[in-house]
């Protein structure tokens, strides 16, 4: 197992580049068993979840091709299993989003429960997509462990969730493509990545309306074209290196290739925080500030603030003045690493498992840490890189999920990190 070591406190300036996004990355994989064509894929960030969705997709008969450092082409070579395998499920949780489209593609799908981060209840649920199918006709059989839906042809059906799920939501919504009839969405997800998806399904021959907003309308087609996928830039990367900046306040830092747009949220928070900054089309800078305030947030779903980015604003709080209260919505143990922070000397009272107070400024010092999961993973990092001292972080695996050789990345910003393989 890999570790990172970081000698905290170093000046942080210069240029860093954001990279295509995982959770958008992570869609076009499943949408590609919809296809009958070539797709490309540009922007692709060489990411353990992709890999492992690289690897699910030619388990079930498909040829991925690489085309340069950042594209890739897909094409089918023979699409007969039904089976997602165990191996590569409990791995990452969007290998739930190759249910719907192996159901309508093939009739029938098997498979176990999916892994991911454990971050929501000990299991993440997955009953919105269940209902979801057998909403549109699936029949649906739970034994040994595994879930088998069978359905000859899918039906369009109207489906209200619940609960927000960006997963729910695309998962659905691609499996409704190919249905017979038309499938309305109710209290979907608006999240940036389920607009590129539908994007792009649409010019491939889709009949999709609505994607980004609550409701969205699929008309079913017969079928759907190869095409370009240009994945969109990665804005929780975007935002963790925005509170990097911040939180480390040594000098300029300039994000560049990203999405501003997609950051509304960050930006209406960082004017009350104070923090300087400028922001153009496709990137931004941020500056050094003169005094950081507290400020309290409370996580949701798109276009407010999101849940990923939840733990580097801890991180961010810890360098602010005054108490800020940080309230999770979304999953019920994302605050677990308030503990780590606690040991780097932060001051933080956790009120409940959802709400944390952090006052501040102050000093935080290295420690010995294990990475719990991706976005506290990041955020651990963060909090090494403004520490005094040595802060050790194993179990980097988690942050390697969804940040792309992110040591080599921060050390261009004059950082002091170093991978290791540990024994
Ligand atoms: C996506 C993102 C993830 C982000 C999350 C919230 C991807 C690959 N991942 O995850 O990075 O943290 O949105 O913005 O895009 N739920 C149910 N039943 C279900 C499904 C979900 O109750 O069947 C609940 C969950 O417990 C949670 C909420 O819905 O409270 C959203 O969670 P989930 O659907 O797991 O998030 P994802 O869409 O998978």
């Amino acid at each position: 197992m890999a570790k990172f070591i970081i000698n905290g406190r170093k000046p942080l300036s210069g240029e860093i580049e954001v990279l295509g996004a995982k959770n958008a990355a992570l869609k076009i994989f499943p949408a590609a068993l919809l296809t009958n064509g070539v797709i490309r894929v540009s922007n692709l960030s060489q990411l353990e979840d992709c890999l492992k969705a690289e690897e699910l997709l030619e388990f079930l008969g498909y040829e991925i091709s690489k085309k340069g450092e950042r594209t890739i082409e897909i094409k089918e070579k023979r699409f007969s299993r039904v089976d997602l395998p165990e191996s590569i499920m409990n791995k990452f949780r969007a290998s739930i989003m190759f249910v719907g489209p192996v159901l309508v593609k093939r009739g029938e799908v098997k498979f176990p429960h999916p892994g991911g981060c454990v971050i929501g209840a000990s299991v993440r649920p997955i009953d919105m997509f269940l209902e979801g199918f057998k909403k549109m006709g699936a029949a649906l059989k739970i034994s040994d462990n595994h879930y088998y839906l069978k359905a000859k042809k899918l039906k369009g059906a109207d489906i209200f969730f619940p609960k927000v799920s960006v997963t729910a939501t695309e998962s659905l919504m691609m499996t409704a493509v190919l249905a017979e009839g038309e499938t309305i969405l109710k209290n979907s997800a608006m999240e940036p990545e389920i607009v590129a998806l539908a994007d792009y399904l649409n010019k491939s021959g889709a009949k999709i309306k609505g994607a980004g907003t609550p409701t969205i309308i699929i008309k079913g087609v017969k079928k759907i074209n190869g095409g370009e996928y240009e994945i969109i830039p990665d804005r929780i990367e975007a935002g963790t290196f925005a509170m990097l900046a911040a939180a480390s306040n040594s000098g300029d830092i300039h994000i560049k290739n990203c999405r501003p747009e997609h950051l509304e949220s960050l930006w209406a928070l960082f004017d009350r925080v104070g923090i300087n900054y400028v922001l153009y089309k496709n990137s931004f800078v941020i500056k050094r500030s003169k005094k950081l305030l507290s400020c309290d947030i409370t996580t949701h779903e798109y276009p407010g603030f999101a849940t990923d980015l939840q733990p580097p604003y801890t991180v961010l709080m810890t360098q602010t003045k005054g108490s800020s209260l940080i309230h999770e919505t979304i999953y019920d143990r994302r605050l677990l690493y308030a503990d780590m922070l606690t040991q780097m000397g932060a001051n933080i009272v956790m009120a409940d498992p959802h709400r944390a107070v952090v006052n501040g400024p102050t000093r935080l010092k290295g420690k010995k840490l294990i990475s719990p999961d991706l976005r506290a993973g990041i955020a651990l990092v963060m909090a090494g890189l403004i520490a005094e001292g040595k802060t050790e972080i194993d179990n980097i695996y988690q942050i390697d999920r969804g940040y792309e050789k992110i040591d080599e990345r921060l050390k261009k910003l004059g950082a002091d990190i170093k991978r290791v393989e540990s024994s």
